[in-house]
């Protein structure tokens, strides 16, 4: 039954006049109930449970409200992306990261760091010229040194590389692999490290969750990287699923022999996407995945929490990248809970007794 049910429940009995309480009211005061937000249920456990955000949409008030109150964790989900922090060479800002994290600092948020070596927007200076790997090698840890010193202190964790390997299990082509070879990744943990001791070092990677040719290359390569004392704390599975894959049945034993090389885990990025129209069914589908997901890191005692990647179908970054796909977030266009939130809500309360 949610608070408001409830509510209604008790206030019918004693004779009172609901109306009296507008949903607006209840949903301000409680959060859907005191005590009871996803943040609060997931700090129960020793977690986090958090949310991505942007800087577009700090002049939505109330998606603010709603991202200050209900998540105990964010992330910025473009902020701190190479192209708006190193827009021409050597030339710094991050008024947008810095935007995201005093927001997360007025609403004791923990900040997850995303993301400093990426192939994906990174600034035209950089992707139009040509360098050796002695040039590339110190543009990199000056990228890397400059942002890291920057929030220092201040992060909880650092996605220091994203998304460098393919599917098959093989590295991914890009602009630091090709002109540096696989040690780039080492050095970026290391320089990263130089930075800000105390932020937590993540690998971070889409189609991660289930054991397989990418978990396998990751497993391996975080492995050796242990055996050598590179610094490195924890793998990101980002999550980003959608319902005609099929769920990742081995998410939970894939999440568990990571943490079992004495490494944390975290998901994400979630959402999970789904062919539009949404319908009951499929809303039904998606917040079973949500459960499931949510009860997959609570089995494991080092998934340190999750993220979703963006909480409202108002923001999500689904629509404009995967045509006629959508409705992936636990609240919908309306910022009014959907079944996957109740479904996270439930997992959370369950292991929280
Ligand atoms: C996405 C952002 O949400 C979008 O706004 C942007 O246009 C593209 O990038 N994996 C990642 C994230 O690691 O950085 C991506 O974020 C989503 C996929």
């Amino acid at each position: 039954m949610s608070y408001r049910h409830a509510l209604a429940a008790l206030t019918a009995a004693a004779g009172l006049v609901l109306a009296s309480v507008p949903a607006s009211a209840a949903t301000a005061a409680g959060g859907h109930g005191p005590g009871r937000t996803l943040g609060e249920l997931a700090a129960a456990t020793h977690r986090y449970f958090g949310s991505a955000t942007d800087n577009p949409e700090f002049t939505d008030q109330a998606y603010l409200d709603i991202l200050g109150r209900e998540f105990g964790s964010t992330t910025a989900g473009n902020a701190l992306k190479w192209y708006a922090t190193e827009p021409q060479q050597g030339v710094f800002d991050f008024t947008q990261g810095d935007q995201v994290l005093d927001f997360a600092r007025r609403h004791h948020m923990s900040f997850r760091a995303h993301t400093l070596v990426w192939h994906n927007q990174l600034p035209d200076w950089l992707t139009s010229g040509t360098w050796t790997a002695d040039q590339l090698r110190a543009i990199l840890k000056n990228h890397i040194t400059q942002e890291a010193r920057h929030y220092r202190g201040k992060v909880y964790s650092w996605d220091v590389v994203n998304e460098a390997f393919n599917e098959d299990g093989t590295y991914r082509d890009t602009l630091f692999y090709r002109t540096l070879g696989p040690g780039y990744i080492a050095d970026a943990l290391r320089w990263a490290h130089e930075a800000d001791p105390h932020a937590k070092l993540y690998l971070n990677d889409y189609n991660l969750e289930a054991i397989g040719p990418k978990s396998d290359a990751y497993y391996a390569l975080v492995k050796s990287l242990k055996a050598q004392h590179v610094p490195i704390d924890g793998v990101g599975f980002q999550g980003h699923l959608a319902l005609q894959y099929g769920y990742p049945d081995t998410l939970r034993q894939n999440l568990q022999r990571f943490a079992d090389l004495g490494l944390d885990v975290a998901i994400t990025e979630l959402d999970v996407r789904m062919i539009l129209p949404a319908d009951a069914e499929k809303l039904a589908t998606q917040a079973k995945w949500y459960a499931d997901v949510t009860k997959a890191c609570l089995a494991v005692r080092r998934c340190v929490g999750i993220t979703v990647w963006d909480y409202t179908d108002k923001y999500s970054w689904i629509p404009a990248v995967f045509t006629g796909e959508g409705a992936a977030l636990p609240y919908d266009e309306n910022l009014t809970p959907k079944p996957a939130y109740y479904a996270i809500r439930d997992a959370l309360k369950a292991a929280g007794r």
